[in-house]
């Protein structure tokens, strides 16, 4: 932990990880064990548990929780107020079995999308504002709405896709 920027808001605990050029803005609160990439970027009020891992040069907007069991690859983009969960069907009267959630490299979620636990989301997926994701995304789909489904139109659009996906959006669909 050397060259990296910590709001005096926020609250990192000592035995975490954090990356060089990593920049953790205002009320963050990082637990005891959480580790944190090179180079990423965590919105206000974001919150990372002691078993949450974030990959390199990921950028985590304003409001959201990384629990136990989520696990963000490297150069993934997540949207203000983005859910996440890790019990499948929690009651307050027993703990629950955490799930895995995994959001594969370079993947974007959209701005207060909900992701149900047991999920993972693929390389470079984009899943659209609002959406519930229940279902695993494949890689380089974009997906939207509740539930969240592959559209038609699927494949990222061109002005959407990832500098340096190999041929661009021109992957088959489904349908072809
Ligand atoms: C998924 C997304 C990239 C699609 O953008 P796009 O390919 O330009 O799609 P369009 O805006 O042309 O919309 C196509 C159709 O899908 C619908 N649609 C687009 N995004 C949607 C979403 N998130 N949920 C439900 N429907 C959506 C549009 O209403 C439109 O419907 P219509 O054909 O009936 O008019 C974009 O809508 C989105 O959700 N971006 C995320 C923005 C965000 O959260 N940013 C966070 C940082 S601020």
């Amino acid at each position: 932990m050397t060259d990296m920027y910590i709001h005096r808001s926020s609250y990192v605990e000592p035995g975490c990880s954090i990356g060089d050029g990593t920049k953790i803005w205002h009320f963050c609160h990082v637990m005891d064990g959480a580790e944190i990439g090179e180079n990423c970027s965590l919105g206000q009020n974001v919150f990372v548990s002691g078993t949450a891992r974030i990959g390199n040069n990921c950028r985590i907007q304003n409001n959201v929780s990384i629990y136990d069991g989520v696990t963000l690859e490297d150069d993934v983009f997540i949207g203000p107020s983005v859910v996440f969960t890790n019990v499948k069907r929690p009651r307050a009267s027993k703990r629950g079995r955490f799930e895995k959630t995994i959001v594969k490299k370079g993947a974007t979620i959209g701005a207060n999308a909900t992701i149900v636990c047991g999920v993972t989301i693929g390389e470079n997926a984009f899943v659209g504002a609002g959406s519930v994701v229940t279902k695993d995304i494949p890689e380089n789909m974009t997906a939207w709405g509740v539930p969240a489904r592959i559209q038609s139109y699927g494949w990222l659009r061109r002005e959407h896709s990832v500098p340096g996906l190999k041929d661009g959006n021109k992957v088959k669909t489904k349908e072809t």
